[in-house]
């Protein structure tokens, strides 16, 4: 055929998890494809016994039935920091609550500590053995957020490392500036005053030299009220960053509907819900980005709306909050897994949660998050008989090949995880 598309690869006979809406079947699930990728993106998708007659290329694969998935995305992470609660563990089995903790200056504060401890080297470094842990999961895509820091140079320091550990692990990254964590202790009791330090100083910076995409507040009766955060979004918008919220984690507040109104681009956690947020965020197509990893870890009685979500058609990710005080379990495969026994998503839900939908929470859905033309080449191939064993399984998938769009190669450096097939 004259006019054939050119392609680096094409892997055939496989099964295509698409996630694309405008496929009608579970997963968008297309059996005995074929698809194409050239140059970072994917250029054709068919069935597999007409990619001859549409494709040149000289590197085609059988694939024998395996299944493909967009590569995942790990929409919330805190994975720079120092240190470890493993003190404030024992505590906890103890009885003590991570609101008691938090509120006697452990918790948030006691990793700060050991964050402006370290440098960005030694940051970047503690950092990638948990980011390897997600990437060997089949994590192609992470957002991570500061936070640890709570000076001006500190969280510039948490973000130097963000963006010094994706030059060094093949994996695509997406920075958040959550300098609203916690009142630091040099601004104990003056909430305000470290607020407009974010404002005037902070995000200003952290704008003008690209060193974030968004902003995002701890908008909770430990951290920062309604007003504060509300002065926090004015100011990223006015700057061009985008917004997130961690929200309704441990009570309702209102920073929810707030976030959404501010054209937030998630809110994360949601135990609190209440039916007219979830109105708002439907209003302003907001994500609501579930974490059950943390809700589990801190044993938390009551559960996100979920039914509610769902017929309200609110998108839903799923993330791992990977952080050292809430969810230090590095597994996007466990969230998935938490996500449906424990907040009742089904298992097409939880694979959403972490391809679609997460690529939506991160401002990344015309390009990520789905196997479709056009689309990066960031892609999973699977030994798996059902997309649904992806949420089913854990620890035992057998992930045979991960492929990146920055360099279409797979990973180079996954210590024997992952090999070729
Ligand atoms: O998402 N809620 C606030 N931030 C984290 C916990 C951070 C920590 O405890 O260190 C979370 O759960
Ligand atoms: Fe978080």
């Amino acid at each position: 055929m004259a006019n054939k598309i050119k392609a680096d690869r094409v892997w055939y006979n496989t099964n295509l998890a698409t996630m694309d809406p405008e496929i009608a079947a579970p997963y968008g699930a297309l059996r005995y494809y074929a698809i194409a990728i050239h140059q970072d993106r994917i250029c054709w998708i068919g069935p597999s016994l007409d990619f001859e007659s549409n494709v040149d290329t000289n590197d085609a694969q059988d694939m024998q039935g395996f299944w493909i998935t967009p590569g995942f995305i790990d929409c919330h992470t805190h994975l720079i920091f120092g240190g470890n609660r493993c003190g404030e563990f024992e505590q906890r089995a103890q009885g003590a609550s991570y609101e008691e903790i938090a509120q006697a200056g452990g918790g948030i504060l006691s990793t700060v500590a050991a964050t402006r401890a370290l440098s960005v080297e030694e940051l970047a470094e503690s950092a990638m053995i948990r980011l390897q842990a997600l990437c060997n999961e089949g994590v192609t895509s992470v957002e991570i957020k500061s936070g640890y820091g709570l000076t001006i140079a500190d969280e510039l320091k948490m973000l130097k490392a963000a963006h010094q550990l994706s030059q060094t692990i093949n994996v695509n990254i997406r920075t958040t500036l959550l300098a609203a964590h916690a009142v630091p202790p040099e601004y104990s009791g003056h909430g305000d005053d470290y607020v407009e330090l974010i404002c005037s100083e902070l995000i200003p910076q952290v704008a003008e030299r690209k060193l974030a995409q968004a902003i995002d507040v701890f908008c909770e009766s430990i951290a920062f009220d309604l007003a504060q955060t509300e002065r926090l979004f004015k100011t990223a918008q006015q700057h061009g960053l985008a917004i997130k919220a961690h929200c309704e984690q441990l009570s309702h507040l209102g920073g929810a509907a707030l976030a959404a109104r501010y054209g937030a681009l998630s809110v994360d956690h949601g135990e609190f819900l209440r039916a007219n947020d979830i109105k708002t965020l439907k209003k302003h197509g907001t994500v609501l980005c579930l974490l059950p990893i943390a809700h589990y870890f801190l044993r938390q009685c009551r559960t996100p709306p979920i039914d509610r979500l769902r017929s309200a058609g609110i998108p839903m990710a799923v993330a791992s909050d990977l952080n050292p005080g809430s969810s230090p379990l590095a597994s996007i495969t466990l969230a998935m897994n938490m996500a449906v026994i424990n907040f009742g998503l089904t298992p097409e839900e939880a694979l959403l949660g972490v391809t679609r939908h997460a690529a939506k929470a991160l401002d990344w859905h015309q390009n990520k998050g789905q196997l479709r033309c056009g689309f990066d080449a960031d892609l999973l191939i699977w030994d798996i008989d059902q997309p649904s064993q992806l949420s089913y399984e854990l620890g035992s998938l057998n992930l045979v090949q991960r492929v990146i769009a920055a360099t279409h190669r797979e990973h180079a450096d996954l210590q024997g995880a992952v090999t070729d097939v």
